[in-house]
């Protein structure tokens, strides 16, 4: 079960539309009491999801949130798999680059505006799709559909989300990115590919780096959301290979595909060479392999095989604007976000998501801005540079101000 929780009570313990008002009162309990009890952060949250002005408050927001109110949605959304080295190396990549800026040319205004397969973006930005979307939000891959669509970027749909495909497909135009875990035999594949078509997806994409399910010890632990999952093979993902992954092309020719997962320049390759529309630089945000290397690290022997061949879309530990320029400077075509999606759903559902869509565009251009890019086309290698990370990687290390946030 996901364990739903009421939108009204996510919302009004987010401060979000709480105003004294508006709280409906709990018998024996004043409205100040109420207010105060229900939204202990209440002095730093805004009111409005309009109200949130950097991304810090909109993580504070999300994680006072569910941490009080769906502890085990939190330990389902920031756990990662045994040690949680993966997570942190996916941090580390992307601190151990600095910026080069070139000055006095004359940027004026920024145009981060961009295509995915044939699609208008606002900017290159994904939402990456999480299984269990709905235990953050009542209206599931829903709200996140219908916010990237808001805003004008993509999303991805994980084959786990609720309410469905079909139903997500229906709830926005926005462009989508099914993430299938197989689950069946090629006479399955083709009857969930014909649903994906007719429900409008723009690409069909398989999660391939989960052959066995990682085991996430923090789940395990609090007894959460992955907690009583089998140790048992699934025989369908463990059994995947590039040649079912060819037969399902050549059967579909159309459509684009892509895989999701992948970790090296040599799998990159026989992505392209099985006809990949799309190459899905990911570790999953740190939840399946432990001690994968960080994406950013990864990505320059993926750009080699694959730029100009396929649309290369990077995530995994990508939390602020500046993240997605280096990997777009680096040759990345689009970057995805997830467990940040998490805490903007957290903190005020799908405005959230929106709101936190506003914020990454304005981290985003003035990053660009400042680096001497106006465009993406703009953006290439030679502002990138190698550096020491200065903090610790963690969970929280791309926000260090929660504190006062
Ligand atoms: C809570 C959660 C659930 C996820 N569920 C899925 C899933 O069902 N299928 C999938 O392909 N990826 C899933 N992912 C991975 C994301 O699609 C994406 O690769 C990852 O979140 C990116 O890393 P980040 O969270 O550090 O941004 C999930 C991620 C999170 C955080």
């Amino acid at each position: 079960m996901d364990g739903e929780i009421p939108r009204r009570k996510f919302l009004q313990t987010a401060g979000v539309a709480t105003t004294a008002a508006a709280v409906a009162l709990t018998p024996g309990r004043s409205k100040a009491e109420q207010i105060a009890e229900d939204a202990p952060q209440a002095a730093a949250v805004p009111a409005d999801a309009k109200n949130f002005v950097v991304l810090h408050q909109i993580v504070k927001a999300g994680r006072d949130n569910l941490m009080k109110n769906n502890i085990k949605a939190w330990n389902y959304l920031i756990g990662s798999a045994d040690s949680e080295t993966t997570l942190r190396h996916n941090r580390q990549a992307l601190d151990q680059v600095a910026f080069k800026p070139r000055l006095l040319h004359g940027v004026g205004k920024v145009d981060l505006s961009s295509t995915l397969l044939g699609n208008k973006m606002r900017i290159p930005v994904l939402l990456s799709g999480m299984g269990s979307v709905g235990i953050m939000d009542p209206d599931g891959g829903r709200a996140v559909a219908r916010a990237a669509a808001t805003f004008g970027v993509a999303c991805g749909v994980s084959s786990e989300a609720k309410p469905g495909m079909e139903e997500i497909g229906a709830a926005s135009p926005c462009p989508k990115l099914y993430q299938l875990y197989v689950r069946g035999d090629d006479a399955w594949l083709d009857a969930v590919a014909a649903r994906a078509i007719k429900s409008g997806y723009t690409a069909f994409c398989f999660t391939v780096d989960g052959a066995y399910f990682s085991r996430r010890e923090r789940d395990i632990i609090t007894g959460g959301q992955n907690a009583g999952l089998s140790d048992a093979p699934d025989p369908y993902l463990s059994g995947m290979t590039w040649d079912r992954v060819k037969r399902f092309k050549d059967r579909h020719k159309d459509l684009h595909v892509g895989i999701k997962g992948i970790s090296s320049g040599e799998d990159a390759e026989l992505a392209v060479k099985a006809g990949m529309s799309v190459v899905w630089v990911s570790t999953h945000g740190g939840r399946q392999l432990d001690h994968a290397r960080g994406t950013m690290e990864v990505l320059p022997e993926v750009v080699k095989v694959a730029k100009g061949k396929a649309t290369i879309i990077i995530d995994s530990g990508f939390s602020r604007g500046s993240d997605a320029i280096k990997a777009l400077a680096a040759g990345a075509d689009i970057v995805g976000y997830g467990k940040l999606q998490g805490y903007a759903l957290g903190a005020a559902g799908e405005a959230g998501v929106v709101r936190m869509l506003e914020i990454l565009e304005k981290e985003m251009n003035a990053s660009a801005a400042n680096l001497g890019a106006k465009t993406v086309a703009q953006l290439n290698p030679s502002y990138l540079v190698k550096a020491t990370p200065v903090n610790p990687p963690s969970l929280f290390s791309a926000f260090p101000l929660l504190d006062i946030a």
